[in-house]
């Protein structure tokens, strides 16, 4: 690490900003001692902000349908190949019903861009899980909806939207994405969802095709200037029945490094150790809490579904039950001195 890595990163410290050419240099400049210095950096703000408490949510996949055909994904319109299903109302509170039990207090639920879930029908479950679970935060995870449609499951109940941004870059946007879909979308979605009094997460996914240090590093500045509450990074894995099948995964490392920027940036940002993270190393989570990040989200979803719900190849946890996820969880987090709580983990702003 030379004298100028140095110094970018001590900016990064105490300013929690860079000049945009400068997250490139930094990404550019990235080797194992500035990676070390950098979860050191963010392990300590991590442990400012949330002690040794790592946060849960319980991610339950309600749907593997979706009308979209982003390049990259398993369940893309375009896959022939994917086993489709659709969790019912009653299946998925009943999933909530068995999280609460494991000591849940946020539910995720994430899905294809689904037809069948209208805004009558996805209220109604948001209602129903807020009424049965009040002291529970309900994450929705469902793509690009309508202000209106945003507007309506906010007063449902809905407390946090996830909208990964995927990339900050139009052009890159572009050759991930089908033409129909478009960057400004995206963009007009995260802000109508901030708007709407949501806690909003975006996020991207790391060695994407394509992505270079100078799209990753409009990814960091739409961080630094979006605030975002929560922000899902994890590595790119190719799914065998997409355009993107032979396209090399991303790495641990880099993942690694920019959940340690991306802390050091926004210190108070919920920042999952992902699934995917957990998929290309067995000890990713781990390592992705000692770089700096502070959720878990393990699977709640029924067993049946799990290994539908591919959209990318080895997934983990498809195999395993809902308690036995939490208790594998919590046993790792305790094997790096931290610990799962039963919270709804709530941001810290500091
Ligand atoms: N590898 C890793 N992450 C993926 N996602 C979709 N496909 C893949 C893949 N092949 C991520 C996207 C999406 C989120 C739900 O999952 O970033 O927003
Ligand atoms: Fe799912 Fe370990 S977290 S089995």
């Amino acid at each position: 690490m030379n004298g100028r890595m140095m110094k970018r990163i001590d900016r990064l410290t105490t300013q929690h900003s860079l000049p945009e050419s400068e997250y490139v240099e930094l990404i550019e400049g990235r080797d194992d001692e500035s990676a070390r210095l950098l979860a050191e950096r963010a392990s300590v703000l991590r442990r400012a902000i949330y002690g040794d408490t790592v946060f849960t949510r319980g991610l339950i996949e309600i749907s593997s349908i979706c009308r979209n055909d982003c390049l990259y994904c398993g369940i893309r319109r375009g896959n022939a190949h994917a086993d489709r299903y659709r969790l019912s109302r009653e299946d998925i509170l009943a999933c909530a019903a068995e999280g609460y039990a494991l000591g849940f207090r946020t539910f995720v639920l994430q899905g294809g861009e689904d037809p069948f879930f209208t805004d009558d029908v996805l209220c109604g479950i948001v209602s129903a899980l807020k009424a049965r679970h009040p002291d529970c935060a309900v994450t929705l995870s469902m793509g690009e909806r309508s202000r209106d449609s945003y507007r309506a499951l906010r007063h449902a109940g809905a407390d946090r939207y996830l909208l990964r941004h995927e990339t900050a870059d139009p052009g890159h946007y572009a050759r991930l994405h089908p033409k129909e879909m478009s960057f400004e979308h995206r963009m007009r979605c995260l802000q109508d969802l901030r708007e709407l009094g949501y806690q909003v997460g975006c996020g991207f996914m790391v060695g994407s095709p394509f992505q270079t240090p100078q799209t990753l590093a409009k990814d960091l500045k739409f961080i630094e200037v979006f605030q975002p509450d929560m922000c899902g990074i994890g590595p790119f894995i190719p799914h065998h029945d997409t355009p993107f099948r032979d396209e090399p995964a991303g790495t641990l490392e880099e993942t690694l490094f920019l959940l340690s920027v991306i802390r050091l940036i926004h210190p108070p940002v919920l920042l999952p150790a992902t699934t995917a993270l957990g998929t290309i190393d067995p000890q990713g989570r781990e390592k992705g809490i000692l770089a700096g990040a502070n959720v878990v989200m393990p699977n709640l979803s029924p067993m049946e579904v799990r290994s539908k719900y591919a959209l990318y190849d080895n997934k983990i946890c498809t195999d395993d039950e809902s308690a036995q996820c939490r208790q594998c969880l919590d046993r790792r987090m305790r094997g790096i001195g931290c610990r799962l709580v039963v919270d709804r983990g709530d941001i810290r702003h500091p």
